[in-house]
């Protein structure tokens, strides 16, 4: 392959080792390491030659005190450059080109003998660098009280975040300047039931996405993080630098390390263009191919889902009303509202197999859900006894008659301790009755008590969930785990995690501003799949307990969504009979892909709007989905990414002229073009609004009644 790099490395030495500076290159970026007069290493990057992170210091303390980040001297570097195509067994690009080059630097703590290497990748749109503790007699078994990265910014910056909470991502994102960021006043006004304290005020969740006032797009995450807690990131009002802000365990200790070993990858993506930060692949990059060899048994699908009924109050996770209304013999009486049912979940069976929806997941058909919540029990659910109103052999049978996979359910009531002991229970449970892919949950407080769900002991139970439903040939969809960072290229049967304010909080608080599905790809899913649950199509009066409670959104911006939220797994998330009533709008979610060949970010702006269009996998079809803040807005774009000369069916499920996420939400319209690849169209997205496209090869009969647009 020809290689179009410039690589720089420029080696000052100027007498004292603390002036030796490193650097490496690609394109618009530029890295420099240096070692201070303290022998701390710090590190720069620039775009453009614009600093996009000043001289930031880079070490750790461990244990007692024990400094390593200074005293440092450079033994020597390498440089290394790489290229090549990969191809992810499922995704938003068929191909993915890994490029960039490697400066590596060897350290020794003089005064110990201990040696640090510092690993940086320099990418077209950005650096990634992690530490890397060699074998060595003087660093072998050793607990990190803290790392010290810095992120010196050069700016006070436009930021998109979410409080630093240890145990949840659930939040609303507040747009403010990096200065402003303070969430202890976030937590006091919020009635929002899922609002926690986060104990440092002025720390955040990443990934943290920023614009500089000269419009500079920066996003700072991390990628592979395996064996070490969360990374978040405290915020200097003053200096206005970001430091790393490990997520503790049980007795404040951040990670437990044995050398040879690595921590993350710590990424900043950066660019003049906000497209450019949506379609960046670097994240996945930093990450290792899949340690899983055949992987023909996973498969990206659209899945229904015996829930938004719960999550609304019409029905009821729970078989009985409490765990105390039991009869003579000590069964439970029904409630009477219990949703797992064996005539409800055949229902929603013959739905999913009416409309090209691949899965059916129930939730609440365990026994447990009486008493789950809130009470930090060890042993809640056993994940293979059903209530004796859903048959498991039964609807296994009828759901195989009818070509439809079902999906399990394990919430864990956030005690993995007990999960760690089922798992191999409950997956042969699933793969007796049918089950390939299972939905875990994590609600509350974890058990190991005082573990966080983003803490090393967590990181390491999701991977070894990962791990052990691979060896079951299981595909796993994760709720409240750490957010990932591109861990799916190692473990591709992890197909989604939430990890994020979901859908969901529509229907069981006061929701999220309009705005919260322009934020969230710059945020959340530069990391991987989000199951988002869209497909709301009843906006209006789905809470019999809350009448006035409304969705955020239009009709249309909810078809939008299967586009704009990347996920291999996505859900129509909404009742059958609400998906009756819009026939015709529904087709799109029948129609629309869930593993793509190609990607085109149209137009992008944090926190304003998103549009983006996908080919679907083998398959000349292409789906556009475009989504606005609470403003109206027109978005126009061309079909320059269809093959030229060919005429394309464009079916537009458009915001009605009068739609309004608050007042008119239903208020769609739905119209067929001929488009080719010179065609154009102005989408209006109303007030919290949106739109669809589904682009398919025109059949001739389409050629003779449609227009041209
Ligand atoms: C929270 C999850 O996000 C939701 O999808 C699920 O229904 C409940 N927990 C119960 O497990
Ligand atoms: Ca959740």
């Amino acid at each position: 392959m020809k290689r179009t790099i410039i690589f720089l490395l420029v080696i000052i030495i100027t007498g004292s080792s603390f002036a030796q500076s490193l650097t490496a290159s690609m394109d618009r970026i530029k890295l420099a390491f240096s070692l201070n007069e303290n022998g701390t290493p710090i590190y720069s990057v620039t775009f453009n030659d614009k600093p996009v992170i000043k001289p930031s210091s880079l070490g750790f303390v461990f244990i007692n005190n024990d400094n390593f980040n200074s005293g440092f001297e450079v033994t020597g570097s390498d440089t290394t450059s790489h290229d090549d195509t990969w191809q992810p067994v499922w995704g938003e690009v068929k191909n993915i080109r890994n490029h960039y080059n490697q400066l590596t630097v060897h350290l020794k703590q003089k005064n110990t003998n201990r040696l640090l290497d510092i690993e940086f990748r320099v990418f077209a749109e950005g650096v990634g660098f992690r530490y890397v503790f060699p074998l060595q007699p003087n660093l072998k078994y050793f607990i990190v009280s803290d790392e010290l990265t810095q992120f010196a910014l050069a700016g006070d910056h436009k930021t998109f975040w979410i409080p630093g909470d240890y145990d949840s991502n659930e939040y609303p994102y507040t747009t403010s300047k990096l200065s402003e960021v303070n969430n202890k006043a976030l937590v006091d006004k919020s009635t929002d039931i899922a609002v926690r304290v986060a104990p440092d005020s002025f720390a955040v969740q990443t990934p943290l996405m920023m614009k500089s006032d000269d419009g500079l797009y920066i996003n700072i995450h991390e990628a592979a993080l395996l064996n070490y807690p969360a990374m978040q990131l405290h915020v200097d009002h003053i200096s206005l630098t970001l430091s790393s802000n490990l997520v503790p365990d049980a007795v404040s200790n951040k990670a437990y390390l044995h050398a040879p070993c690595h921590t993350p990858w710590r990424t900043i993506i950066v660019s003049d263009k906000a497209t450019d930060i949506l379609a960046s692949k670097m994240i996945l990059n930093l990450n290792d191919p899949s340690v899983i060899i055949n992987t023909s048994w996973i498969k990206p699908m659209k899945f229904i889902g015996v829930w938004w009924e719960m999550q609304t109050g019409k029905g009821t996770w729970s078989y009985a009303n409490s765990a105390d209304d039991k009869d003579a013999n000590g069964n439970l009486i029904p409630g009477g509202k219990h949703s797992a049912n064996t005539a409800n979940v055949k229902r929603y069976i013959d739905f999913a197999a009416a409309n090209n929806i691949k899965g059916v997941l129930v939730e609440g058909w365990n026994v447990g859900w009486e008493d789950w919540f809130g009470n930090w029990k060890e042993n809640v659910f056993d994940f293979v006894t059903p209530y004796p109103d859903f048959d498991v052999k039964g609807i296994e049978a009828y759901a195989h008659s009818k070509g439809v996979e079902m999906i399990m359910h394990n919430e864990t009531s956030g005690s993995a301790t007990n999960y760690e002991r089922q798992m191999d229970t409950a997956y042969k449970f699933m793969k007796e009755f049918g089950y390939n892919s299972v939905k875990t949950g994590y609600v509350g407080k974890i058990i190991p008590r005082g573990e966080h769900h983003d803490g090393q002991w967590m990181v390491n139970h999701y991977e070894r969930v990962a791990q052990k439903t691979a060896a079951y040939h299981i595909m796993v969809d994760m709720h409240e785990p750490m957010r990932p960072t591109g861990v799916q290229r190692t473990y591709p049967n992890w197909l989604a995690s939430e990890a994020a304010r979901g859908n969901e909080y529509n229907a069981f608080s006061n929701g999220t501003a309009p705005d919260h599905e322009t934020i969230l790809p710059f945020t959340r899913l530069m990391g991987g799949p989000m199951d988002y649950t869209p497909g709301i199509f009843k906006l209006k009066n789905y809470n019999p307990n809350v009448p006035d409670r409304q969705m955020h959104s239009t009709l249309a911006k909810q078809l939008a969504l299967y586009v704009t939220m990347y996920s291999p797994l996505q859900m129509a998330a909404d009742l059958p009979e609400n998906y009756e009533a819009h026939k015709d709008a529904f087709q799109f979610i029948k129609d629309v892909a869930v593993d793509w060949d190609n990607t085109k970010i149209l137009a992008a702006e944090p926190g304003d709007y998103v549009a983006i269009a996908r080919k679907q996998k083998a398959s000349d079809n292409w789906f556009i989905g475009a989504v606005t803040d609470e403003n109206k807005r027109e978005i126009t774009t061309d079909f320059s990414f269809l093959d030229p000369g060919k005429k394309y069916v464009a079916t537009i499920y458009a915001d009605a002229d009068d739609a309004d996420w608050q007042s008119n939400p239903e208020a769609y319209t739905i119209k067929q073009f001929i488009v080719t690849n010179t065609s154009h169209i102005t989408l209006k997205l109303a007030s919290g609004g949106g739109a669809a496209i589904s682009v398919m090869p025109a059949q001739p009969s389409q050629l003779k009644q449609l227009k041209s647009l």
